[in-house]
C-alpha cells in the first residue's frame, strides 16, 4: 500500500530556524573559518541552506556512511561509503547532519573525525529524536527536537524517496 506524508514542519518554519542557527554559528565562530562536513545524502539540503547563511569563511567537504538499508530501523552497522577529500588537521570542523536518531552513526563518526587532528569538532543537526537515543552524543546545534516518528523531506528519505520535499513530513503507512 502507498504511504502518505503529512506535514510536520513547513518550509517557512525550517527556513526561519536555519537562519537562526546560521546567525548563532556566525557569532560562535567569529574570526575563524568553519569547515562544514556534510554527511551524505541526507545532510546535503540542510548543509547548503545553512552554509548560505553563515557569514564567517566556510569550507566544505562531504562523506557518506551507511547504517540503514531500505528499512526504517538502524542496523547499528556503520560503513564508510565515501571518505572526506581533505585532511582535518587544525580545522574547526562542524559536522552537519539531517537527523540524530539512535546516535550510533554520529558517535562512530565523531570519534573517527576527532582522531584526524582537527582543532575542534562540533555537531549540527536539523532534527533530533531524543527519545530514540541509544548512544550518548553531544549535539551543539539542533534545528528541531521531534517526536519518535519516521520523517522525510529536506534531504531525508524513505527508501530513497521524498528527499526533495521542501518541508519535513511524517510518513504514515496506514
Ligand atoms: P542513527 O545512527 O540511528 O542516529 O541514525 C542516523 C541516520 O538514520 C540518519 O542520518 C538518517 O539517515 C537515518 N534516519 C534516522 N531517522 C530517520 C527518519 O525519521 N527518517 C529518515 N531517515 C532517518
Ligand atoms: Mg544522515
Amino acid at each position: 500500500m502507498a504511504e502518505r506524508v503529512d506535514v510536520l514542519l513547513t518550509e517557512e518554519e525550517v527556513d526561519k530556524r536555519i537562519q537562526e542557527i546560521g546567525d548563532q554559528i556566525s557569532k560562535d565562530y567569529a574570526g575563524k573559518q568553519v569547515h562544514l562536513v556534510c554527511v551524505l545524502k541526507g545532510g546535503s539540503f540542510f548543509m547548503c541552506e545553512l552554509a548560505k547563511r553563515i557569514t564567517v569563511p566556510v569550507s566544505l567537504d562531504f562523506m557518506s556512511v551507511s547504517s540503514y538499508g531500505g528499512d526504517t530501523k538502524s542496523s547499528g552497522v556503520v560503513r564508510i561509503v565515501k571518505d572526506l577529500d581533505e585532511p582535518l588537521q587544525g580545522k574547526h570542523v562542524l559536522v552537519v547532519e539531517d537527523i540524530v536518531d539512535s546516535g550510533r552513526t554520529l558517535s562512530y563518526l565523531l570519534d573517527m573525525l576527532r582522531d584526524r587532528g582537527p582543532e575542534d569538532v562540533k555537531l549540527c543537526t536539523l532534527l533530533d529524536k531524543p527519545d530514540r537515543r541509544v548512544v550518548d552524543v553531544k549535539v551543539d546545534y539542533t534545528g528541531f527536537a521531534i517526536p519518535d516518528k519516521f520523517v522525510v523531506g529536506y534531504g531525508l528519505d524513505y527508501d530513497q524517496k521524498y528527499r526533495n520535499l521542501p518541508y519535513i513530513g511524517v510518513v504514515n503507512f496506514d
